[in-house]
C-alpha cells in the first residue's frame, strides 16, 4: 500500500515514522517534507492540495494523512473525496472548529459543553470596554489560525488592552485577528486529549502534556509547543469517562445533528481540567482538527495497533471494529529550537520572535539509537550540510519506564546537538 502524509514539521515526520513500520505498506511519500523526513520518507515537493490530489491520483495513494490545520482549512478533505481518494482529515465545514475560535466558541456554548465565559468582538473599542467591565483576568485570542500562536493569556487589564491592540489593530496575526475570542482565563491543569472518530464511533487515544511557553516554568511567549510527555499524570479510566460523556460525545453528535456534519479524522481537545469540590471539570480551550505538534511525537511512538487499519476503519465508518492497544511506558519529546543569535544587524531574539535560518547543525548522529528524532524544520544546503529552516528545529523523543528516565535520556542526548543559539526547556517532564 502506498501512503502519502502531508505536512513538514515534526508531527508529520513522527506520522510518516508510524506508517513506515506498518508491514502493510510498502512506500511512505511526504509532502512536501524535510531533510529529516526525507531520510524517512519519500519528499514530494507538492504545493497546492491541487497537486497533492494530482499526485494521488496518478501514483495511486491508497491512503492519505494530513498533519497539519491548513490544507484541511483549505478543503483537501473535500477535493480528495470529490475524486474517491481515501484522505484521514476533516472536511472544510469541520475544520471551522480550529480555523475559528469565535464560532468554536459558539458552538460549544450552543451544544452545552463546557467552556470559559467569552464573547466575540470585531470592533476593538467594544472588546476594550468589555475587557474593563468583567473584572476577571482573561485571554484574548485571534479568531483565525495563527500557528499555534494567537492566544494571548493575560495577567491585567493593561496587557489584555495591549493584546487587543496588538491583534486587531496592529494584525500582529494578520487577517487572523480581525475578530477575536474574549475568555475568562481558567486556572488549573492543561490536557491534550485526543481521539479517533468516524464521526459515530469516538475512541480516545493516551492523552499527552503538552509545554506551550517558550522558556522554563512556563514563562515566555506561547509557541507552538516546546515539549510533551505522555502517558498524562492525570488521565485515569473516570477522567477519561467524565471528557468523553461531557466534550467528545457530545460534540461529535452534536456538529452532525445540528450542523450537519461528519467529523472523521482526529479530534484535538484542548482542555483545562478545573477542580470543584470532588468533580473535575473539563473546560474546553480549544478544538483542533488534526494531531497535535509535539503531541504526536509522544502518542504515535506509544500505539501498538497499525495506524492503517485505523485510518482505514476512520474512513469506511467502521472505527467501531477498532481496540487500539498503547505502549505502558513513558515517552518524553524534546524540541530543540532556535534561540537568541546575533545577525548582521542586531540581534534575532529567537523563537517564537524573529530567528536566524540556515544555521549549520552538528551532532545529531550521535544521538542514541534508542531515541527517535523527528525534524521540525531543516534542510540540507549546497554542501549537503544539514542547517536550520524552522524555529523549532528538531526533537528527541526518549522512552523509559519513569518519566525521570524519559526525561534525563532527552536532556543528555539533545546535549550532543549543536547549532548556534540552541535553545531547549529543561524543565519537560519536571513534575
Ligand atoms: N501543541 C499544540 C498544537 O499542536 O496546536
Amino acid at each position: 500500500m502506498k501512503v502519502l502524509v502531508v505536512g513538514t514539521g515534526g508531527r508529520d515526520h513522527a506520522i510518516a515514522w508510524k506508517f513506515t513500520q506498518s508491514p502493510r505498506v510498502s512506500r511512505v511519500y511526504v509532502a512536501h517534507g524535510n531533510a529529516g523526513i526525507a531520510e524517512t520518507a519519500d519528499c514530494v515537493n507538492l504545493k497546492t492540495i491541487e497537486e497533492m490530489a494530482d499526485f494521488a491520483q496518478k501514483e495511486r495513494i491508497d491512503l492519505t494523512f494530513v498533519g497539519p490545520e491548513k490544507p484541511l482549512s483549505a478543503g483537501i478533505a473535500d477535493l480528495f473525496a470529490s475524486r474517491g481518494l481515501p484522505i484521514i482529515g476533516p472536511d472544510k465545514k469541520a475544520s471551522r472548529l480550529e480555523s475559528s475560535k469565535c464560532d468554536a466558541k459558539v458552538i460549544m456554548r450552543e451544544l452545552g459543553i463546557p467552556a470559559p465565559e467569552f464573547e466575540n468582538f470585531t470592533e476593538p473599542g467594544k472588546a476594550r470596554d468589555y475587557i474593563r467591565s468583567v473584572g476577571y483576568p482573561v485571554v484574548v485570542k485571534a479568531d483565525g489560525l495563527a500557528a499555534g500562536k494567537g492566544s494571548l493569556v493575560c495577567e491585567s487589564v493593561q496587557e489584555a488592552e495591549d493584546a487587543v491592540r496588538s491583534i486587531m489593530e496592529e494584525q500582529i496575526f494578520g487577517d487572523a485577528g480581525a475578530r477575536v475570542d474574549i475568555e475568562k482565563r481558567l486556572y488549573g491543569r492543561e490536557l491534550s486529549f485526543f481521539c479517533f472518530t468516524d464521526g459515530y464511533t469516538i475512541i480516545p487515544m493516551v492523552a499527552a502534556q503538552d509545554y506551550k511557553r517558550a522558556r522554563d516554568n512556563d514563562e515566555g511567549k506561547n509557541t507552538g509547543g516546546m515539549g510533551s510527555y505522555s502517558p498524562h499524570p492525570w488521565l485515569d479510566d473516570a477522567l477519561v469517562k467524565t471528557i468523553m460523556s461531557k466534550v467528545a460525545e457530545p460534540l461529535i453528535r452534536g456538529v452532525r445533528e445540528k450542523y450537519d456534519i461528519l467529523y472523521r479524522g482526529i479530534l484535538y481537545l484542548g482542555l483545562m481540567l478545573v477542580e470543584s469540590g470532588t468533580e473535575v471539570i473539563p473546560y474546553v480551550l480549544e478544538v483542533n482538527i488534526r494531531l497535535g505538534d509535539p503531541e504526536a511525537q509522544v502518542i504515535l511512538p506509544r500505539l501498538r495497533t497499525d495506524l492503517v487499519d485505523i485510518s482505514e476503519a476512520i474512513t469506511t465508518g467502521r472505527l467501531d471494529r477498532i481496540k487500539p492497544e498503547w505502549d505502558p511506558d513513558y515517552r518524553l519529546c524534546l524540541i530543540g529550537a532556535s534561540g537568541p543569535t546575533k545577525g548582521k544587524k542586531g540581534w534575532y531574539k529567537g523563537y517564537p520572535d524573529r530567528y536566524k535560518i540556515g544555521v549549520p547543525i552538528d551532532g545529531v548522529d550521535r544521538i542514541d539509537k534508542k531515541c527517535l528524532v523527528f525534524h521540525s524544520g531543516t534542510e540540507k544546503n549546497a554542501s549537503g550540510q544539514l542547517v536550520t529552516t524552522g524555529g523549532r528545529v528538531l526533537c528527541i523523543v526518549s522512552s523509559g519506564s519513569t518519566l525521570k528516565q524519559a526525561r534525563e535520556t532527552a536532556l543528555s542526548e539533545m546535549a550532543k546537538v549543536r547549532f548556534e543559539g540552541i535553545y531547549y526547556r529543561k524543565d519537560i517532564g519536571l513534575e
